[in-house]
């Protein structure tokens, strides 16, 4: 069985009689009419069941049947310009596949977050949330199209781990086998480097993991990561290729995905359709005194913040509310920086790193920039970060054998699209959150 025609293929069948199968969203009816709204995936449309049209028990039926019963309505399509859809379906038969064993969880009515939450396997079913999914699916897509069209090849990196990438302190430890500990990957960056070397533009796109203790807005345990990473690049060309790759997804998003933005999100477009390069770029040390400048505009006699603090999500928002594309923060002090990056050769006290932060208070969305490519210089640092070296020996050869300058970066899935859809929190950007406090369902 497969069914033939969709409800978002109806146009091409006005006037003809189809059958289509999904699940009843809701019903009214006025008596003489009643009124179902079959959703199958792709769309909803209004089937309009009238007592003359169909057998007595199929109208009685019509009116008892409850929310998410799966059926086949069969009948003619009709344009109809009030419905959303353009289309409506004259009723002549219904076929019930299956009644619910009890009453649909989530009605039309407002459930609170935490319930939500639990129930996240039948909110899939609401318009909003399958609205946030396919707008996802377009990020998704636009994310590979960008790197598939400018010649990178796809290159998948493990999930299991022998060492840290990004500090020990977010590390997921798991048994394994005789070799002792392994751990979920935090990212795919160093196999991309060592890929990189081999097949000069590179990606992996795929699950990443951090044991995160922070319950925030913007943290999941398990999020999904891109991460290119290109021979012969320097931090410049990284940047321009991070501004390049945020304005073509949030762009082809737009253009794909604007009728769930605006309709279902409710997002203001406007806002997204200036996401076009050339992005403002400024160094760390500019960042802070934009930040230190807003806190004496609030009332602070001495600033909080001074050069070597770290930019937190507050002060992120400081920073990009002075404009209305997302801004690339770079320079970075290196101490605050994972031990690969490389440090600025006119200022060793800061790495050769970026951040792209996005407006409108959603903070940083890409983090990256330049590796360190001198032997020598890694395997020091390596000692300052008290990271054992026999466990980068593997990353060690890419300094060896004919060391490159390279760069990349890496974008999380989930802060791009709570960001494209104007969302609060990441948790209904993923299908099924991974928090620190929540593994169901
Ligand atoms: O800045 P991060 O830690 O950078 C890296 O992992 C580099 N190795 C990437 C690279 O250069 N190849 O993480 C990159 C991005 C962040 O900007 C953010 O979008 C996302 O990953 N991210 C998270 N998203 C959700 N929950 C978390 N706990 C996240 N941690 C990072
Ligand atoms: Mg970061």
């Amino acid at each position: 069985m497969f069914p033939p025609v969709y409800v978002d293929e109806v146009a091409a069948h006005e006037g003809k009689e189809v059958t289509l199968h999904g699940w009843l969203h809701g019903r009214r009816s006025s008596g003489k009419l009643h009124f179902l709204q079959l959703r199958d995936g792709t769309g909803t449309i209004q089937c309009v069941v009238f007592r003359g049209n169909v057998s007595p028990e199929t109208f009685v039926e019509a009116d008892h049947l409850p929310q998410e019963t799966s059926l086949a309505v069969t009948g003619t399509v009709k344009k109809d310009a009030r419905s959303p859809l353009g289309y409506e379906l004259d009723v002549k038969g219904l076929r019930v596949f299956s009644r619910p064993a009890r009453e649909f969880p989530i009605g039309h009515k407002d459930h609170g977050v935490a319930f939500l939450m639990e129930q996240r396997h039948n909110w899939l079913r609401s318009p909003r949330q399958q609205a946030i999914l396919r707008v996802r699916h377009g990020v998704e897509q636009a994310i590979r199209d960008f790197f598939d069209r400018r010649g990178f090849t796809l290159v998948d990196a493990p999930i299991f781990t022998p060492s840290a990438c990004e500090g020990t302190s977010t590390l997921f430890e798991v048994p394994y086998f005789d070799l002792g500990k392994a751990y979920l990957t935090q990212s795919g960056q160093l196999y991309m480097e060592a890929a990189a070397m081999a097949l000069g533009k590179v990606y992996c796109f795929g699950p990443t993991f951090r044991a995160e203790k922070s319950k925030t807005r913007r943290h999941l345990t398990e999020f999904w990561m891109v991460e290119p990473e290109v021979a012969y690049m320097d931090l410049d060309g990284d940047m321009e290729l991070m501004e390049q790759f945020v304005s073509h997804v949030v762009q082809a998003v737009l253009a794909k995905h604007r009728d769930e933005l605006v309709r279902v999100l409710e997002r203001d477009v406007s806002r997204l359709e200036k996401v076009v390069p050339p992005f403002p770029r400024i160094t760390y040390s500019e960042a802070v005194e934009v930040i230190r400048a807003a806190q004496r505009a609030a009332g602070a006699a001495e600033p909080a913040m001074t050069w070597g603090d770290d930019i937190g999500g507050d002060e992120e928002t400081l920073v990009a509310a002075a404009y209305d594309r997302p801004v690339m923060v770079h320079r970075y002090p290196a101490a605050m920086k994972a031990f690969y990056f490389k440090k600025d050769p006119a200022d060793p006290r800061v790495a050769l790193g970026c951040d792209v932060l996005a407006p409108e208070g959603y903070g940083e969305i890409i983090g990256g920039g330049q590796r360190e490519d001198d032997l020598a210089t890694l395997e020091a640092a390596l000692d300052q970060h008290q990271l054992p070296h026999q466990a980068f020996e593997w990353y060690l050869d890419v300094r060896r054998y004919g060391s490159v300058p390279h760069a990349g970066f890496g974008m999380g899935v989930e802060r791009c699209v709570a960001w494209i859809c104007g969302l609060h929190h990441v948790r209904e950007t993923i299908p099924f959150a991974r928090m620190m406090e929540r593994i169901t369902p």
